[in-house]
């Protein structure tokens, strides 16, 4: 199986890294090819919205999203993983999602052959502890996934998290990020794991 893990955080070795870092240990544990891009690394713009791929289902901006394009295309199962930015995803991934329009205009032209199997998971950290707190990154990964022409399978939605490595005090969470990865490489249906939901459901 071929994994993608998009990691979305500028912070590097943040909680949304360490949980991502987990998922893929447990995907290449189940014998998955795993490739990782890191979105603060790519030297790139967001979207122009100039409609250059609308006829072509190809990005007419030539910079470092180009080698993610195929990255995209190929995985069976993709990892999208950030902290929560004003109910959002950071922007520099942000960019990489908008730039997934290219991806979207090959689907609807029917240039990628029959409908995928595929998967996205969306693992997300937040500081705060409110029950909408998800929403805004859910809908955008949903969406995101299914410009792949990929159901999203489900999300790693942690609250109460807020210092670089706040996440290494999860046991529980660390153990199911593990197990995400894991059963995703297995072609199997991981469990949804919203961590605050029991203290605010
Ligand atoms: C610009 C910015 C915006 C943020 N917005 C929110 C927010 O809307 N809600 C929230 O709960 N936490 C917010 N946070 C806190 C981060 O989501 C939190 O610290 C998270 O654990 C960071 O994850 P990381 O280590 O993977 O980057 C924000 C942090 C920054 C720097």
């Amino acid at each position: 199986v071929k994994i993608l893990g998009l990691y979305g955080s500028p912070r590097q070795g943040g909680n949304s890294d360490l949980l991502l870092d987990k998922v893929l240990e447990g995907a290449a544990s189940a014998g998955a090819e795993v490739d990782r891009v890191y979105a603060r690394r790519l030297e790139m713009e967001g979207c122009r919205e100039c409609g250059g791929c609308d006829e072509t289902g190809q990005c007419v901006v030539d910079d470092e999203m180009e080698a993610v394009y195929p990255l995209l295309a190929a995985a069976e199962v993709v990892f999208l993983a950030g902290p929560i930015f004003f109910y959002s995803l950071p922007a520099q991934v942000k960019a990489v999602i908008d730039r997934s329009q290219a991806l979207w205009n090959r689907r609807r032209l029917g240039l990628n052959g029959p409908g995928r199997s595929g998967r996205g998971f969306l693992i997300a950290v937040g500081a705060t502890r409110g029950r909408n707190l998800f929403q805004g990154a859910e809908l955008t990964a949903k969406y995101f996934f299914d410009a792949l022409d990929m159901a999203y399978g489900g999300g790693l939605l942690l609250r109460g998290l807020e210092a670089k490595g706040d996440v290494l005090a999860r046991t529980e969470a660390l153990e199911r990020a593990f197990e995400l990865g894991r059963t995703a490489a297995q072609g199997r249906d991981p469990r949804p794991f919203l961590e605050g939901d029991r203290e605010h459901a």
